[in-house]
């Protein structure tokens, strides 16, 4: 097949912003600031790095780069307690049934995350297997908006970017897939995600039919 898919896994796949908002915000609170759930959608597909940036912007902190290697490594102890927990059931409707019709049309996916966790994340939920190939936080050197995950995810599927369909949560991810030359589509909010090709609110509005279609469209 000609054309091939790349899943974000935060947002998309399973819904671990939760998570990072629940450590986050006991970093937050440790250095006695408020992080707000509005605060936690900055920090959507942005790196680990930037993500701590953010948040000390926030809270108005300035840290040694000693404390923000402490803080880092605290945060994302936090961050594996809960993720250790997950499990099949967080899957996001829509996802596996996603991942079964592309297998029926014979269409190859990869994951493209900025997550330094996304294989453990995927193994948890049991869906380590169901990708050719996994590009996360640690294969890349520069983080979302930077099209750089995505081009890896081209390669790995062996593919030319303009063959590459993005499924996207997040602002910087929609950028990026868009910078990767890429077909972009956004989940979730449709004014938030404006620069999507496509929008959907979540992966169940997904036909087969849509994709089909689709990929038809990219291979004339
Ligand atoms: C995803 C999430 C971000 C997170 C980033 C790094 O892109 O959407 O919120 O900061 O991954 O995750 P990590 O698991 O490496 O801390
Ligand atoms: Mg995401």
């Amino acid at each position: 097949n000609k054309t091939g898919v790349i899943f974000d896994l935060d947002g998309v796949i399973v819904d671990t912003a939760k998570y990072h908002f629940l450590a986050w915000k006991n970093l937050a609170d440790s250095l006695g600031f408020e992080f707000t759930e509005a605060h936690n959608e900055l920090l959507k597909g942005v790196s680990r790095v930037r993500s701590l940036e953010i948040l000390l912007d926030i809270g108005d902190a300035t840290v040694s780069e000693e404390k923000k290697q402490e803080f880092l490594i605290s945060k994302n102890e936090e961050y594996l307690k809960y993720i250790t927990k997950m499990g099949a059931d967080e899957i996001l409707s829509g996802a596996s049934e996603l991942l079964d019709a592309l297998d029926d049309l014979g269409i190859q996916y990869v994951l493209g995350s900025a997550s330094k966790n996304a294989p453990l994340i995927l193994k948890q939920v049991g869906l380590y297997n169901r990708f050719l190939g996994i590009v996360d936080g640690n294969s890349v050197n520069q983080a979302k908006p930077d099209p750089e995950v995505f081009l890896i995810g081209a390669k790995k599927l062996n593919l030319k970017p303009e063959n590459c369909i993005v499924f996207e949560d997040a602002i910087a991810g929609v950028e990026a897939a868009n910078r990767a030359n890429m077909t972009s589509i956004g989940i979730g909010d449709k004014k938030t995600l404006s620069e999507a090709d496509y929008n959907f609110n979540n992966l169940t509005e997904i036909s087969a039919d849509f994709i089909k279609d689709l990929i038809e469209k990219l291979e004339n």
